[in-house]
């Protein structure tokens, strides 16, 4: 049986992605995650004991890593520090897991041979103007505006030094803003769904006009899945499902699904060098391995989202309180 150790696979996309190969392979997943504030095992419950091992431990840790690439077929990595607004008030922690850990999973590839995917987001290459014609393809060059981008645009270059240099066997994708189920909320979409559903409002920065290319999770999924079987070694392929609307619009379509009115909203400070707009071509990723999106109507996808969150209370309710306070500290 395959065996892929996918690190990170209790957070939100990740834990998507462990759901999506339950139910397209067969293979066997060995989850490492170092359950930080964004980890969940419950994102992984009901999955059964004969396909998924879960180990609790730190991508930075190489002694605990070693062993487990040496015993697997490959490796997607997902483990991150993921969230913009944490990375304003603290870079610390994206340093040690983006930067650091991934050069430790790429030493355990190099020594063992390991096949390794890697994910990464569109935000190492900065932002677009609204009008700007143009979006990211696998040829824009990196301008990270973050401490978060900038340690996943750091992390990106590990990959291709080490494909270079050490022949790694490494692919790397880089994927438009995820919505869907198991996403915390401290994220734009399920902050807004999570405060109506508790009595609040959602909260916009500054005048919504920043756009953001949206895909559902399980988009996400399939494609990573297609490139790990299907991509050409050492290529980049960007993930995308021409899913641009600028915030203010996901706000109000949000409220008109929960029957709310749409206005019915606070305006809050906007987020320092508040990235303007996201766009992906993944015309690369479509030609090359034939992946396509099956969740292309936003509506469709926000409406399950929405309903996934109503059902799953017990799920996101323990972090709510805590992420409210944090951001109420923040002034957003
Ligand atoms: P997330 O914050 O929901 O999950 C991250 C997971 O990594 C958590 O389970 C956390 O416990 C784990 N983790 C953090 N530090 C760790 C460490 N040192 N060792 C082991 N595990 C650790 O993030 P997400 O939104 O699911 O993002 C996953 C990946 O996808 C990231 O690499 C992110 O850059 C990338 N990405 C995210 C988006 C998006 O819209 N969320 C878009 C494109 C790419
Ligand atoms: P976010 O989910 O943090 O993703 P990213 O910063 O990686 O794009 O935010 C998505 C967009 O939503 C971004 O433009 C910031 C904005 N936003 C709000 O308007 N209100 C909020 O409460 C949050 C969390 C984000």
């Amino acid at each position: 049986m395959f065996r892929l150790l996918v690190t990170g696979g209790a957070g939100f996309i990740g834990s998507n992605f462990v759901h999506y190969l339950l139910r397209h392979t067969d293979y066997h997943v060995v989850v490492l995650d170092k359950l930080t504030y964004a980890g969940n095992p419950a994102s992984l419950l009901g999955i059964p004991e004969n396909r998924l091992t879960f180990i609790q431990g730190d991508i930075v840790d190489a002694e605990l890593v070693r062993p487990l690439v040496s015993s697997v077929d490959a490796i997607v990595h997902y483990a991150a520090e993921s969230h913009n607004d944490n990375s304003l008030s603290n870079p610390n922690p994206f340093l040690h897991t983006n930067v650091i850990g991934t050069y430790v999973l790429l030493e355990a590839a190099r020594i063992h041979g390991t096949r390794i995917h890697h994910i990464s987001t569109d935000e190492v290459y900065g932002d677009l103007e609204l009008d700007d014609p143009a979006r990211f393809t696998e040829a824009t060059p990196y301008n990270p505006s973050s401490p978060y981008s900038s340690t996943k645009a750091s992390s990106d270059m590990l990959v291709r030094a080490w494909a270079r240099s050490f022949n790694v066997a490494a692919t790397i994708s880089n994927c438009s803003n995820n919505y869907g189920p198991y996403q915390h909320v401290e994220k734009f979409i399920p902050r807004q769904i999570t405060n109506i559903l508790v009595g609040g409002r959602p909260k916009l920065y500054g005048r919504g006009q920043n756009v953001r290319d949206w895909i559902y999770a399980d988009d996400h999924s399939s494609a990573v899945h297609a490139i790990l079987t299907a991509g050409r070694i050492g290529e980049t392929y960007l993930i995308g499902a021409d899913g641009e609307r600028d915030n203010k619009s996901v706000v109000e379509l949000i409220l008109k699904l929960m029957g709310r009115d749409a206005d019915a909203y606070d305006h809050v400070p906007d987020r320092a060098g508040h990235d303007l707009r996201y766009a992906i071509d993944s015309t690369k990723l479509r030609h090359e391995l034939g992946w396509r999106p099956k969740y292309d109507d936003f509506e469709r996808g926000l409406s399950k989202t929405i309903d996934w969150y109503r059902t799953n209370e017990s799920w996101w309710s323990a972090s709510k309180f805590a992420t409210e306070a944090r951001y109420g500290r923040s002034g957003h």
